[in-house]
């Protein structure tokens, strides 16, 4: 085994990654190329994740975030991927957990009846990942190099 497939060993090992990939999916597939086992959820609607950039000889990864807000809606208490959804108005308690497999999103979000629904949805079906940039439908997410930017 060479030092180099050592690193890329390693940075596979911390970055949590079940499979290799930084290629643009514009139809979801972020568990393919993004670290979803760390990603961070602020304020119910701001997604925070690592996710690997086309640098592939070095596995080049950026910080990236995005506003799930411009991906997902409330459809009468049930999340759904929907372009500009803005499904935060009517969600809260929001949360995102992951398998082995793929991570998800469940918020309280309210129904047609006044009644809170905890719905959940698989955030693999909607978010993509291009050159490290998390991205749903026509919006791109902020790319950083690390570490989560300024709340807003
Ligand atoms: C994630 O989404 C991609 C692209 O749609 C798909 O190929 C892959 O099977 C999905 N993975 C999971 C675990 O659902
Ligand atoms: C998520 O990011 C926010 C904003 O930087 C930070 O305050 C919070 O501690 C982070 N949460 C986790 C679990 O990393
Ligand atoms: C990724 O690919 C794009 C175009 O395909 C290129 O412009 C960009 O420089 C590449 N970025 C890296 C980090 O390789
Ligand atoms: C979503 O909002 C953006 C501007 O924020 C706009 O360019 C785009 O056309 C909107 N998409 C839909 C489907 O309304
Ligand atoms: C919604 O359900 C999920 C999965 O059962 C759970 O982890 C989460 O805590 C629930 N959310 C709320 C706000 O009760
Ligand atoms: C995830 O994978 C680990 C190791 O293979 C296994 O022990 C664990 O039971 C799995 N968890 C789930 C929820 O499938
Ligand atoms: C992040 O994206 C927002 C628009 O979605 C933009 O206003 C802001 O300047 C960007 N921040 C960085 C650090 O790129
Ligand atoms: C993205 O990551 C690459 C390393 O793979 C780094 O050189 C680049 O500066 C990062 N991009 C941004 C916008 O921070």
């Amino acid at each position: 085994m060479t030092i180099g497939n050592v690193l890329l060993l390693a940075t596979a090992a911390i970055l949590g990654l079940l499979a290799i990939g930084g290629n643009s999916v514009k139809n979801g597939g972020l568990v393919n190329s993004c670290a979803y086992a760390g990603a961070n959820l602020t304020g119910n609607h701001w997604l925070g994740i690592y996710c690997l950039n086309n640098d592939t000889a070095i596995w080049g990864y950026n910080y990236t975030w995005i506003n799930l807000d411009n991906c997902l809606a409330n459809n009468g208490g049930q999340l759904i991927s929907y372009e500009n959804g803005s499904y935060s108005g009517t969600c809260s308690g929001c949360a995102i957990s992951h398998d082995n497999t793929t991570l998800h999103l469940s918020c309280l979000c309210w129904d047609t009846n006044n009644r809170q629904q905890n719905s959940s949805i698989d955030l693999n079906t909607t978010i993509y990942d291009t050159n490290g940039a998390a991205g749903c439908f026509s919006h791109m997410g902020n790319l950083t190099w690390e570490d989560f930017p300024a709340e807003s």
